[in-house]
């Protein structure tokens, strides 16, 4: 047999381990063991099926449509199917006994094991291992197999998988001794090719019986004790990426089984190690939290494509059909900065998702009455606007679905996200070329929006905000603060871009028609729109009329199965001061500098009690700000609260996929909020709050193509900064010492009574 030694990460601490199989948790089990690419996403089914499974794989941005329901995930053929039969008896959990089963998510090496020892009802033991991965290190390459050892018996061992073959045309024939599949998603052409390698002992059979219409067959007489491997290589095209798929990804499986099977994983592994170097955070510690940010990186790694500037992330990424692979402002407001931080190329492309998205925007504004860009609330291949019209209620009433129309901040979280990304990476190409334009489009939007009162406030009336409890509501804190950001962001842009002189900026801003006078008429708007803020009792308003709503006891019900929105009803809800998820408490995690502390404080402590945490988005930024706040114990409720919504399924749907946002909130939660990291125009300030148990919290990021190793110990309190690659930048503790930091040089500063001693060189 060929040489193939590759076993789980040795760590166990890198590995999410599911023992036995439990058919209620099923699909949730599938969701959480997902692994992908961000090219591709597959769901962790086992591989014989069963009927509980719910087996799919994904491809970014490949949608079909569905109706008056609007477009939902394509499912690709289930490649990784594979029959095993012992004599003429099919293995499966259920007749027989389970004497071992076990799914290994292996977060370092991003592969998904499967051990599995099966006594049949003939009394026949067989141990199986299974492998698959989706290649980090070329996104086109999936890769499964499967060792299989006839324990206790000698007899003849049966595979079979389930990819029917090419329907090739003549041109294509290079690909037609391989099996694979053709199919048809809507426009888009999707071929998957396939070439599997059975090892026996001695021999190797290279390619399976492929008689039958559906698939390879393979059969060997195995003596006691005797291992057989399937190695299977498999590449997936899609008419999205190249002109003839079914051509390329049969050329392209020609060259990766030139390789070689090692070879192929070997640098997928290598691919997992560097993003890990890129991003993994270390809580010295706290186990669990350690677990769940290990968790959240793994995810949200896979989730992402840096070269395809036509795809987002939807709502559960790639690992479940929930929301129905439709792409929120969870993207922008949740996950970005994660990718900003640790992979700017990420970062790029999903901004680039949304230039190139910008027509559809357009569109929309214009159908509403409005100028410039509004942005789809639910988008997915083309940008449009997909929210679906209505749900049914959990009263089984059919209600009608508003945010598709008003929930509109989200044009102004697309800006912030790409103001966001410039300042932390400075990459102003990408500024010049489509983020200025977005920034631009988005602030003609509000200009058109927004209503002026004879008193010269300004309003932004009938939306939705955030707390979606609440719809049709006036003067949205939220969305009014975002505009007004957006609204200062676009004029200051576009003010620095022509202060530049840059010739390119010349021809958008021309293109755009660009005045001066629209520059001014935004900062006007910005200053003049109502902000919700009372300096009486330092409280924001959520929106014009909250304070008078009723009060309801959101916290004694927190725990209940019944959500508050169904106890209370839709009518009692709307007259209530319940709200589904962070708002007010949103703008402190977003736009901390533009209120004292006071202000956080006061509106933390009035909306929490307030808040019922209906949207997985929810507890990560309430962790985030309580850290900064100080109040380390409720950030820790909340963290944990957020860690386990995938884990522990504490919100009872992960079996639609994992919750990429919460899962990026919670990154935020440790960065932003544990360490207290804020980009900066000329560096990074920290303003450590770590959380009760946490001994030390190591992290890298990059700032401007610097990338910095940073390490706060709790006990003493000191932070260590190394830096690497570029010139100079500012490391400051906030509100505290600040010092100037050249590469290749690290940085320490001191817990001191009260705040924080000097920065030092420590030299290399
Ligand atoms: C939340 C939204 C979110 C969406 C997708 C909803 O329940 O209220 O804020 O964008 O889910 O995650």
């Amino acid at each position: 047999m060929n040489d193939f030694s590759l076993s789980p990460y040795a760590d166990t601490e890198w590995l999410l381990i599911e023992e036995g199989a439990d058919s209620a948790r099923e699909h949730e089990i599938e969701s959480i063991l997902t692994i992908g690419n961000g090219y591709l996403g597959i769901r962790a089914s086992i591989a014989e099926g069963s009927r509980f499974s719910h087996a799919a794989t994904f491809a970014a941005g490949l949608y079909v449509k569905d109706g008056a329901l609007g477009p939902r995930f394509a499912v690709l053929p289930d490649w990784l199917q594979v029959e095993v039969t012992i004599e003429d008896q099919r293995l499966s959990l259920e007749p027989g006994r389970t004497l071992e089963h076990r799914r290994l998510l292996d977060l370092r090496q991003g592969i998904l094991w499967r051990d599995w020892r099966q006594q049949d009802p003939s009394g026949r033991i067989t141990g199986l291992r299974f492998l698959q991965l989706a290649s980090l290190a070329d996104r086109h390459l999936l890769v499964q197999s499967l060792a299989i050892t006839a324990e206790n018996y000698a007899g003849k061992i049966s595979l079979a998988t389930r990819l029917t073959p090419f329907h090739l045309s003549p041109a294509d024939k290079a690909g037609a001794d391989r099996a694979g599949t053709l199919m048809r998603v809507s426009q888009t052409e999707v071929a998957i090719a396939s070439a599997s390698e059975l090892h026996g002992p001695s021999s190797t059979m290279r390619q399976g019986n492929t008689t039958k219409p559906n698939g390879e067959q393979w059969s060997w007489e195995v003596s006691l004790g005797e291992r057989l491997r399937l190695d299977r290589i498999v590449t997936v095209f899609t008419s999205r990426d190249v002109v003839r798929p079914a051509r390329v990804a049969s050329d392209h499986l020609e060259s990766m089984c030139a390789r070689g099977f090692s070879a192929l994983v070997q640098a997928h592994v290598d691919a997992w190690r560097r993003r890990w170097e890129a991003a993994e955070i270390q809580i010295v510690g706290d186990d669990k939290a350690q677990r769940a940010l290990r968790f959240a990186t793994y995810h949200l790694v896979g989730a992402a494509n840096p070269v395809d500037e036509h795809v987002s992330i939807g709502a559960r990424g790639l690992t479940g059909e929930a929301y129905r692979g439709h792409v929120f402002w969870d993207t922008e407001i949740y996950m970005l900065p994660f990718y900003v931080l640790t992979d700017p190329p990420a970062a790029r492309s999903l901004l680039m998702y949304r230039y190139n998205t910008l027509e559809a925007a357009r569109r929309k504004a214009k159908a509403y009455g409005y100028n410039g860009a509004l942005y789809a609330w639910e988008s997915a291949d083309t940008g449009d606007d997909v929210t679906p019209q209505t749900s049914v209620a959990p009263d089984g009433r059919l209600v009608a679905i508003r945010t598709g129309e008003r929930e509109q901040h989200i044009s102004a979280d697309i800006a912030y996200a790409v103001w966001q990304y410039w300042r932390a990476t400075g990459d102003d190409a990408f500024m010049v070329a489509a983020g200025a334009e977005i920034l631009v489009e988005t602030a003609r939007f509000w200009a058109s929006r927004a209503e002026f009162d004879h008193d010269g406030r300004a309003h932004i009336r009938q939306v939705i905000g955030p707390d979606e409890y609440h719809e049709l509501v006036d003067d949205n804190a939220y969305t009014n603060a975002i505009a007004k950001f957006n609204l200062e962001r676009a004029a200051d842009t576009v003010a620095t871009l022509e202060r530049q002189q840059n010739g390119d900026w010349q021809l958008v801003s021309r293109r755009l028609g660009l005045t001066k006078k629209e520059r001014f008429s935004w900062q006007g708007l910005a200053a003049a729109l109502i902000t919700g803020f009372d300096p009486a009792t330092n409280l924001i308003e959520q929106f014009s009329g909250f304070f008078q709503l009723e009060e309801v006891d959101v916290a004694a019900q927190r725990g209940s199965v019944i959500p508050i929105d169904v106890q209370l009803g839709p009518e009692r809800l709307r007259q209530s001061k319940a709200i589904k998820q962070a708002d007010v408490v949103a703008l402190s995690a977003l736009l901390w500098e533009q209120w004292p502390a006071a202000v956080h404080e006061a509106n933390f402590r009035y909306y929490e009690p307030r808040t019922a945490h209906g949207s997985s988005l929810s507890p990560g930024f309430y962790a985030l700000v309580a850290a900064r706040l100080g109040d380390l114990a409720l950030a820790q409720t909340y963290f944990r609260q957020a860690a386990e919504i995938d884990l522990s399924d504490n919100m009872g749907n992960a079996s639609g996929g994992v919750h990429m946002g919460a899962l990026g909130g919670l990154w935020q939660a440790a960065v932003f909020g544990a360490a207290g990291l804020r980009v900066q125009e000329n560096g990074i300030a920290l303003d450590p709050h770590l959380l009760p148990g946490w001994v030390a919290m190591v992290f890298p990021l990059q700032w401007r193509g610097r990338l910095l190793h940073v390490h706060i110990d709790a006990e003493p309190r000191q932070i260590e900064i190394a830096v690497e690659g570029g010139g100079n930048l500012n490391l400051a503790i906030f509100e505290g010492p600040s010092c100037l930091a050249h590469a290749g040089r690290r940085y320490v500063s001191r817990g001191e009574q009260s705040g924080w001693g000097q920065w030092q060189e420590l030299g290399q």
